[in-house]
């Protein structure tokens, strides 16, 4: 292999960066000329595709963000569209490509390497949702959950000082590990994820319980896919009578430097997606289970179910009563 590419797409997340510059260090250390394809599949099919050095990648490890930019697009699930975006691919001769993302993102990547004549495809899991099936870490799921957990702790100040609930939501659409993760760390009271159905009365009864035991506030993670964080206070005052706060986290868990376990994930994921085209692999995305790293089918990883630890669910359980 001589030419391979790399892009990131959908929703961004910390250590995206580091992931390129894994794939851009790696490749040029094995004499393989790399390219960069800017917003994603967008840029693909646009030929917003130029060629990286060494130095492209300087000074980019602890960057949030990514300097490729990133971009929904939809209309890459149209196949004439992807006959563009092989194409601009197949002009410059790259048989590799990288793509560092969520497995709306993979799907691409699979139609890519089914319709191209001569093209390899690997995927990186790039998501702060932490949903992506054949590892156990996402890059950019470590950062968010300590930018949640950094939130918390200070709504916890105020919300002791004026003994309200505070209800906090939290991303995470389809999967609860954010909230789960971030509830468990935090101390939560109460932890509402899509993978569980909520009883909020039940919710209530336990706030009401804690008050009659003199517990003074009350910190509630929500996960956005469950309902807003507005919705589920609207919901609980129909059970209890109390004063709630809302605090909607947004945007800013998508932001901010990468932490550490980031870095080094988003590291060695994108040296190992390189090393996997190297020896011929293609329609896989790389992970890490039990910390070594592994690859799996894109086809494996879209029939499998995401799901939540159910036992650490449990526990957080048993330690906020
Ligand atoms: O995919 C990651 C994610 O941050 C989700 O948790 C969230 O629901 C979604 O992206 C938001 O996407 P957008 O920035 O496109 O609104």
């Amino acid at each position: 292999m001589k030419k391979i590419a790399v892009l990131t797409s959908g929703g961004d997340s910390p250590g995206m960066n580091a992931a390129i510059r894994a794939v851009v260090r790696k490749a040029i250390y094995h004499d393989i000329e790399v390219y960069g394809v800017y917003q994603g599949y967008l840029g693909l099919i646009n030929d917003n595709i130029k060629k990286l050095e060494l130095g492209s990648v300087g000074d980019m490890i602890q960057r949030g963000g990514t300097f490729l930019y990133s971009a929904r697009c939809p209309e890459f699930k149209e196949k004439e569209v992807r006959a563009k975006a092989i194409e601009n691919l197949e002009k410059r001769g790259i048989e590799g490509l990288v793509v560092i993302g969520g497995d709306g993102s993979y799907r691409g990547a699979q139609r890519l390497s089914e319709e191209a004549k001569n093209l390899k495809t690997i995927g990186v899991p790039g998501t702060i949702d932490n949903d992506i099936n054949g590892t156990d870490f996402t890059i950019g799921f470590d950062t968010a959950l300590n930018t949640i957990i950094d939130a918390v702790d200070k709504i916890r100040d105020t919300a002791s000082s004026h003994e309200r609930t505070f209800i906090i939501e939290v991303m995470g659409r389809d999967a609860g590990d954010l909230a789960l993760w971030s509830g468990l760390a935090a101390g939560a009271e109460t932890i509402l994820i899509p993978e569980v159905k909520s009883d909020i009365e039940e919710i209530a009864e336990k706030i009401q319980h804690g008050m009659d035991r003199g517990k003074k506030h009350s910190i509630i993670i929500c996960a956005e896919g469950v309902m807003t964080g507005h919705q589920c206070g609207e919901e609980l005052k129909k059970f209890i009578n109390i004063d709630t706060r809302v605090s909607c986290l947004g945007h800013i868990q998508r932001g901010g430097t990468p932490t550490g376990m980031d870095r080094v994930l988003a590291s060695r994921l994108g040296g190992y997606a390189v090393e996997l085209l190297m020896q011929g692999d293609s329609a896989k995305a790389v992970g890490i289970q039990q910390n070594e790293l592994t690859c799996t089918h894109f086809d494996e990883i879209f029939q499998a179910e995401h799901n939540i630890d159910k036992k650490m669910y449990n526990l957080a359980h048993q330690l906020s009563i």
